[in-house]
């Protein structure tokens, strides 16, 4: 028997299964030791193209290429058994045609093995979605605050906090929901749009920076750890690494400056004769 039939990974209709049940939890992850940490306790691990800016120091997540994504989803699915992983569809991999979406959508579930994949924006890419959802490919959308049009956009700022704005957003979620996604991401938006969005559509709201209506939750990992700098209002931080790791590698440095390390029980001595 193999693995793969021991433990079962959850599949995007599990998730989609899930709609108005138990709270969804995801976390995003880019490598396998991560992974590993993470897939006991999430239900999706998102391999987020958050990862040029978090991994890469990239200013927006525009640059990140299919080759980037492929690399790390890879990692991330070795390095989990359990999760149903998602790996998102960078800028210019999917909006051109649904022909050019399936083609990369294809590429990243032949070559990383993941269970389905993101994408971003709401009615513009209802036909996309239609297209990949009827030619077996799980699309998890992604509505709200789009980080790949920052350029048309201008900012990261929240969405839907004066009610003008609404229609735009529930019109994303419907066409999302009607194309076929199994769930939406939906980010950096005000609570009760977030409420009247995951009480009208049938498929799982999983929130960032949308509020305990939604139907889930997803974080950047780095983020939650206390691991970056600059983080949104919507983070709670569940951790404070970035101190950590640092005192540890300035104990590293002191002590090889000391020699100090490595000590004898690090050391090889001769075999006894
Ligand atoms: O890229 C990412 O990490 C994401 C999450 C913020 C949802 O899209």
């Amino acid at each position: 028997m193999s693995l793969q039939q021991e433990i079962r990974r959850l599949t995007a209709p599990d998730i989609q299964a899930r709609k108005k049940g138990e709270p969804i939890v995801a976390l995003t992850s880019y490598h396998a030791h991560t992974a590993g940490l993470l897939d006991k306790y999430v239900d999706v691990i998102l391999v987020g193209d958050s990862l040029g800016m978090v991994m890469h120091g990239l200013e927006t997540t525009v640059p990140v290429t299919l080759d980037m994504m492929i690399l790390q989803g890879r990692a991330v699915m070795r390095g989990s058994k359990k999760a149903l992983v998602v790996v998102d569809m960078p800028f210019g991999s999917y909006e051109e045609s649904p022909q050019q979406a399936f083609r990369n959508c294809a590429r990243v579930l032949k070559e990383t093995h993941c269970g389905a994949i993101k994408l971003e924006g709401g009615t513009l890419m209802a036909e996309t979605i239609r297209f990949l959802t009827s030619r077996g490919v799980p699309v998890m959308a992604h509505i709200g605050m789009t980080p790949q049009s920052i350029n048309t956009l201008g900012s990261f700022r929240a969405r839907g906090r004066d009610e003008s704005e609404w229609d735009k957003f529930l019109d994303d979620a419907r066409a999302v929901a009607d194309a076929g996604a199994f769930s939406v991401v939906i980010e950096a938006v005000a609570e009760p749009l977030a409420k009247r969005i995951t009480e009208e559509i049938a498929i799982p709201t999983i929130g960032i920076g949308a509020s305990p209506a939604c139907d889930g939750q997803i974080l950047v990992l780095e983020d939650m750890l206390g691991l970056s700098q600059r983080v949104p209002k919507f983070v709670k931080r569940y951790g404070e690494l970035a101190g950590r790791i640092e005192q540890s590698i300035k104990d590293y440095a002191d002590e090889v400056r000391a020699r100090k390390f490595p000590g004898p029980e690090h050391t090889y001595p001769l075999k006894k004769s």
